[in-house]
């Protein structure tokens, strides 16, 4: 039994799993596996720099792949979108922002838009203005987000709200189990991140990759920290969940003690991330680390995962 679903049907992929548009993590590399291997990468154009993302889907070559976009940078640097269309992605994904000023362009260009939410509202409004799948983003998840609701609550929840656009559930989905637990809850399929990191395709420290298989999903936290040290103007809303260090401990809820001593600590920080010292530069990922035990290529990470969830829906909800 293969899964099919109305996002293997739209895309015309083997397994409903799209790898998650890591800024700094999903390069073309990393999304060319995903997609060779059945799934749908997505290239994480972050904060964007255009050659990066030019570079990245030459990287890409002729594997079918998009990219993903932290919507509220896009908005200061609008070209970005227009070099990233050019390349004809097989979906554009925006996260964290306003999408109106992107909608019509992109879908005009002729890509599918997948717009990553965290509620009901948010979830709503971005299919009024023409998303066609949507990301029901839960709080578990990797790198930013929201505080609000769990993934268990929210993707069948948005589900309901959305009527016939397809939901892709997101935050802490490592295996197939939560794949399947996903489709059960009406989604789509998933979009997966820290899963993918711990892959030998993705980009980011060696150290960063061995701390992931060491951390369990307990030391996780959300916080805004790691967005002053870096100076990256976050609405507030929006934190990052990252695997503790000493760098939290120190700094996460003083964080007007941080902005007070910036200076010297990011000059701190900085040596931290040259060294590539993970108790103190930041490791964004998400809770379900506790899954992640080895560095794996995604292929194996893809494949595994479908055929876990499609044993699991073949056989129901019995145990043996
Ligand atoms: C290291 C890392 C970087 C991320 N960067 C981005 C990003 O640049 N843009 C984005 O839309 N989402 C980003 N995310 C969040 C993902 O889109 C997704 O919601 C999340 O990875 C899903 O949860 P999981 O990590 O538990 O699989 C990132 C996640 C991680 C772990």
């Amino acid at each position: 039994m293969t899964i099919s679903t109305p996002l293997t049907e739209m895309f015309g992929i083997d397994h409903p799993i799209v790898l998650a548009p890591m800024g700094g993590v999903s390069g073309g590399a990393l999304a060319a596996a995903v997609s060779a291997a059945g799934g749908l990468g997505l290239i994480g154009g972050g904060y964007g720099d255009q050659d990066w993302v030019a570079e990245q889907f030459d990287l890409a070559g002729n594997q079918r792949t998009g990219v993903g976009f932290i919507t509220w940078s896009l908005a200061e640097q609008p070209e970005l979108l227009d070099e990233a269309l050019a390349k004809e992605p097989a979906a554009v994904m925006l996260s964290f922002g306003d999408i109106t000023p992107f909608a019509g362009k992109i879908k005009a260009a002729g890509a599918t838009l997948i717009c990553q939410e965290q509620t009901l509202e948010g979830a709503r409004r971005a299919v009024a203005e023409g998303a066609d799948i949507i990301v029901a983003q839960g709080t578990e998840a990797g790198g930013h987000g929201s505080s609000g609701r769990t993934t268990l609550s929210l993707v069948p929840a948005v589900v309901d709200a959305v009527g016939n656009t397809p939901v892709l559930a997101a935050g802490a989905i490592s295996d197939g189990r939560g794949l399947a637990a996903a489709l059960m809850l009406g989604a789509a399929g998933v979009l997966v991140g820290t899963r993918f990191f711990a892959s030998q395709e993705a980009l980011g420290m060696d150290a960063a990759k061995k701390r992931l298989t060491e951390a369990a999903g307990d030391e996780t936290l959300r916080t805004r920290i790691f967005d002053i040290v870096h100076d990256l103007p976050w609405p507030e809303h929006f934190t990052g969940r990252a695997i503790a260090n000493q760098f939290t401990e120190v700094w996460h809820g003083r964080e007007a003690g941080l902005e007070a001593a910036l200076d010297i600590e990011r000059r701190h920080y900085q040596m931290a991330v040259a060294d590539m010292n993970t108790d103190a530069a930041v490791v964004f990922a998400g809770e379900g680390l506790d899954l992640v035990e080895t560095v794996l290529p995604a292929s194996v990470i893809v494949e595994s995962m479908a055929r876990e969830a499609e044993k699991l829906l073949d056989k129901g909800a019995r145990r043996n």
